[in-house]
Parts: structure tokens; sequence; C-alpha cells
């Protein structure tokens, strides 16, 4: 299948789990602050608890982003709730939760932001981590507003597409795999999604040539990102929003 025809309105500075460089990752306090920073759009982490509630959250275990211990997947939504995501960060930010997608659904529709749901599935719920994020986001995401699935895993991307056909997904990767262009037409991606620092102008004119745009992660040097837009890249998700915004002069 060819690049699914995107009817997106890509911005250049996509705000990385929020605006993680500022506040905690993947919480609400740090979409709101990637608003407040002047991001249009924000990426955040969807996993599911052991009980198959889509929350926001990087790895694998609790561990580095809250005051908890263990795998995601072997905690309910409620040990998880009892967490504190905030003061491993700072102190200004104790008491922030991890959020439920549905919470962060909620704050992003009302902040009129665009989003990318990362799918980050634990090993072996590739498939249901999509089912249940796009099932919640389904019924909660505006009509009216952006939004792209992304995903490292492909059987996540394959379930996105059966659960959300209309809705554009990005292959992402990190290091290039040897048939992507074949599995990008399969799974009708709508944007390349990669990591800037393996990046030249060669490989991203070779992704453009596809049809589709190409977003870069994570660049948090205004200048790197200035290059990258000079080879044709659509957009970067920077962890620093307000210092990107202002280094490419608004
Ligand atoms: O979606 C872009 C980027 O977030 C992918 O890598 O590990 O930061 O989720 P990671
Ligand atoms: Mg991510």
């Amino acid at each position: 299948m060819p690049a699914q025809p995107l009817q997106l309105d890509l911005p250049k500075v996509i705000g990385h789990r929020g605006a993680k460089s500022h506040a905690p990752e993947n919480t609400l306090a740090s979409v709101q602050l990637a608003h407040a920073q002047g991001a249009r759009w924000v990426e955040v982490d969807v996993k599911l608890t052991a009980d198959g509630v889509p929350v926001l959250m990087h790895d694998d275990r609790v561990d580095r982003t809250t005051d908890g211990h263990g795998a995601v997947r072997d905690m309910t939504l409620g040990e998880i709730r009892r967490l504190d995501a905030g003061r491993w960060f700072s102190e200004a930010y104790a008491g922030e939760r991890v959020p439920t997608l549905e919470e962060f659904l909620d704050l992003a529709a009302g902040l009129g932001l665009g989003i990318n749901l990362e799918i980050k599935p634990c090993a072996g719920r590739e498939r249901e981590t999509a089912e249940a994020a796009l099932e919640l986001a389904r019924r909660h995401w505006p009509a009216g507003l952006p939004v792209l699935v992304s995903s490292f895993a492909v059987p996540s991307l394959e379930a996105a597409m059966a659960a959300a056909p209309d809705w554009p997904r990005g292959y992402l990767m990190d290091e290039e795999a040897p048939d992507w262009r074949g599995t990008a037409d399969r799974l009708a991606a709508a944007t390349i999604n990669v990591n800037a620092r393996r990046q030249t102008a060669e490989s991203v004119a070779a992704y453009r040539a596809t049809g589709r745009p190409v977003l870069c992660y994570t660049v948090n040097d205004p200048a790197r990102a200035r290059v990258l837009f000079g080879w044709g890249v659509a957009g970067v998700f920077t962890d620093a929003p307000l210092e990107m915004l202002a280094g490419l002069g608004g």
C-alpha cells in the first residue's frame, strides 16, 4: 500500500514526553508545560498495566520515573496510581501521578494540542497495548484534533491499522530496518519517525522519496534541528520546546 495521504499539518516542534527537560516525563504537568512553552503537539509513551489500563510510561519498570519498584506489566492501575511520579525529578513536582491515557487525552484535547501516541508495549503485549489504547482513544479524542499513532513494534502498528485504519501511523525506527520500505508500505505508514543521530542528507532523502514526511527524535539543539530541516525533515521531537522554539525563531 502506498503512503497514507496525510491530512496532518505536522508541526516543526513536538514536545517529547511533554517537556521532558523541564518537568517529569509523561506526566500531565509535563504536557501542560509543553503547551505553555508553545508546543502545538506532544508525544507520549503508552503502556498497559497488569489489569489492562493504558497509562503513560516509557520504561518497562516504574523505578526510574517514580518512587516505586516493579514492572508495569505486573502492577495494577491501583498500585501504579499510589506512586509519586514527580518527586524524583524535583520537589516542585511532588504528588504528580502516572496519568492514565484517558486523563492525558482529556487534558490534551482541552488544550487543543495535537498528539503523537507512541505505543510502547511490554514484550508480548504488542497487539493488546495498541488495541486497548486505540479503543479508548477512539472514544475520547475529538475528531477535529490531530493524532498520529506510532510504534517501534510492527505488531502494534498492525493492530493500530486494524483498530483505527483512518488514523495516521508513524513507523518508528532506531536502526534502519532492512525492509523498511516494504514495511512502511504494508502498514500504510503516513510518516517515518527516526533517530536524529543516525540521519544523513541521503537517508532523509530516501525516506522522503517514498512520499512520507520524516520526523526525528530527539533533538535538543536548534542548530542540529536546522540542519535536519535543511535536509527536508518535517519536524523534531524535543525535550525542551521553549529553547527549541526560541532557537528556531518562534
Ligand atoms: O516517538 C519518538 C521517541 O519518543 C522514540 O523514542 O525511546 O524516546 O520513546 P523513545
Ligand atoms: Mg516515545
